[in-house]
């Protein structure tokens, strides 16, 4: 059954599906290859239609699968399929272009983190609702970091308790995910991290640990355990 978004929702999420997964393997684009028998995109853009305020799905998907990915999609969400560009931020601009005039909170979220739970898209859209320009989930470090120089040798040990991995989705008042945009220069890999150079202030929520980003076979492998185990 096709999931309905909320017509009456805020929410606009962005999905960037474009990327090749050349650290997954070789094969199909990483949103294609499969989860339990689905698309990895298939079970992003479910998780994210379960969302209740969310009003508007547009996917960027590889160029060349355009019109595959809207028929596999059709099904799951009404949903609106662009093609990508040749790097993450370029696929984010071209989803952001297709925004329909309405929604006033931007999320943008990887298709790879197939298995955000619809309560991580809530958290980050609500924060923004109460007055947050730009939020972003994260989670603690859990692992020692040490800085290093070009040949390996340890330049000293980061304080790992102000640190913080980053999720997706990352959160947006329309107008400064835009601003950020317009203003981009040299690609990034996160969209926070635009808004930062605007000046515009970045709030952390806690993130979730299912909210994985599916980047090379392990996180397949594991993203296979959770969901049999009911994620
Ligand atoms: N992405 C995109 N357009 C690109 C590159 C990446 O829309 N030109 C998307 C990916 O599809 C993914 C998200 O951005 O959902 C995060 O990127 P990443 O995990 O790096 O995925 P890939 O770029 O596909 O993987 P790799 O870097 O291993 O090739
Ligand atoms: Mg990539």
């Amino acid at each position: 059954m096709t999931a309905q978004l909320n017509p009456r929702g805020d929410v606009a999420v962005l999905v960037p599906a474009a990327g090749a997964g050349v650290r997954l393997g070789p094969g199909a684009p990483k949103a294609l290859r499969l989860l339990g028998g689905e698309p990895l995109l298939v079970h992003a853009v479910r998780r994210i239609a379960a969302a209740p305020s969310v009003h508007t799905v547009v996917v960027a998907a590889p160029a060349a699968d355009v019109e595959a990915v809207r028929a596999m999609l059709a099904p799951v969400a009404p949903v609106t399929v662009v093609p990508g560009g040749a790097e993450r931020q370029a696929s984010v601009a071209a989803a952001l272009a297709a925004v329909p005039a309405g929604p006033d909170i931007v999320l943008v979220h990887d298709a790879a983190r197939a298995l955000t739970p619809p309560e991580l898209v809530e958290s980050v859209a609500a924060a923004v609702r109460a007055g947050h320009d730009a939020v972003i989930p994260v989670l603690p470090v859990v692992d020692t970091v040490k800085e290093v120089d070009a040949g390996e040798r340890v330049l000293g040990t980061v304080d790992r308790a102000a640190l913080r991995a980053v999720q997706t989705p990352q959160g947006f008042r329309r107008s400064v995910l835009t601003a950020a945009h317009e203003a981009a220069g040299d690609a990034l890999t996160d969209d926070a991290g635009l808004v930062e150079k605007l000046g515009v202030p970045v709030d952390c929520v806690p993130g979730s640990e299912l909210a994985l980003k599916i980047t090379r076979p392990f996180d397949l492998a594991l993203a296979e355990h959770l969901l049999a185990s009911g994620a």
